[in-house]
């Protein structure tokens, strides 16, 4: 495929040499000079029109280790406040030959329109509610990291699945490398469609979900996105939902604890377990760089 846009025209294959890409990557990363020329001459545009700091600045990182030229349009800077549109400002930046978008925008699809506007390979870096591949890919890395492979493992996602995009690119990744999704919150941040995908199930009750699982990945509650009615209150949801010791207690032995950040401690994940042993968070971070620079180079250069 031209573009990670979601996983819908990504075979189970590709998905897998992706990470079996990260693996070199992670190999170039851990050298005293981290910097390769596999992109050299080409330049890649950060367009975020929604904050981040593990996203952008990975991919940025990353697209530089593999020494290409890095420009990084911030959209509330820009002349968008001037009234310019998507469409404007996406074919200005093409006229300075950028080869690649990364693009973060508040809209489900705003990745389509980047892709159509400039028509240049488009990597969606999480737009609005529906899709963070990369963010998936990196978890799909970590897991299989732990474990070797994802055949037969289970994964509990407990939080705000509404509002997650996180949620919907694991559910659709996961299964088709071979694991088990269960996804976990109070019924209101639950939308029972996604119990349609192949590999995945729903539940409200944490225990449930933990149970037999090999990792439990800890959700924000995004109430940016929120309007009133979905929680009673905030200490209601942390009693019930909040990824603690006593719930790791139900999952399997050795079982990791995932969360993509940025993290609201002691909401939906208690500090102790963050900051534990079974912890894999800033493993998460290191990853997700290699996954990036993996996928750079697939769409820029397209050989494994
Ligand atoms: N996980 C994630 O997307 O984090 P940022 O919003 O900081 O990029």
């Amino acid at each position: 495929p031209k573009h990670l846009l979601d996983f819908q025209d990504w075979s189970a294959e590709r998905l897998s040499a992706l990470l079996d890409n990260a693996d070199t990557m992670l190999g170039v990363l851990s050298r005293p000079v981290k910097k390769v020329p596999a992109l050299q001459g080409l330049t890649v545009c950060t367009a975020f029109f929604e904050n981040s700091t593990r996203t952008k600045t990975s991919f940025e990182l990353a697209a530089r280790r593999m020494s290409a030229d890095v420009v990084s349009f911030a959209a509330g800077a820009s002349s968008l406040s001037k009234g310019e549109s998507l469409r404007d400002t996406i074919e200005t930046l093409t006229a300075y030959k950028v080869d690649a978008y990364v693009v973060r925008h508040p809209v489900s699809g705003a990745g389509h329109l980047v892709a159509r506007y400039s028509g240049k390979p488009v990597i969606n870096a999480g737009d609005g509610r529906r899709a963070h591949p990369t963010q998936a890919l990196l978890d799909a890395y970590t897991i299989r990291q732990e474990y070797g492979d994802l055949k037969g493992k289970k994964v509990a996602i407990i939080g705000d699945i509404r509002h997650s995009r996180v949620a919907r690119s694991n559910a659709e990744l996961l299964p088709k490398l071979g694991a088990e999704v269960v996804l976990c919150g109070p019924a209101t941040l639950l939308p029972p469609d996604l119990a349609a995908l192949p590999g995945v199930t729903l539940t409200t009750d944490p225990f449930d979900a933990v149970r037999g699982a090999h990792a439990v990945m800890a959700l924000r509650l995004q109430q940016e996105r929120m309007n009133t009615g979905y929680l009673a209150s905030m200490q209601e949801y942390a009693d019930t939902y909040q990824v603690n010791e006593a719930l790791l207690n139900e999952a399997e032995d050795g079982a990791i604890v995932l969360h993509p950040g940025p993290m609201n401690r002691d909401l939906e994940i208690s500090s102790e377990v963050a900051d534990g042993e079974r912890s894999r968070i800033l493993k998460q971070v290191e990853n997700g760089q290699a996954v990036r620079m993996s996928v750079l180079y697939h769409l820029l250069v397209g050989r494994d």
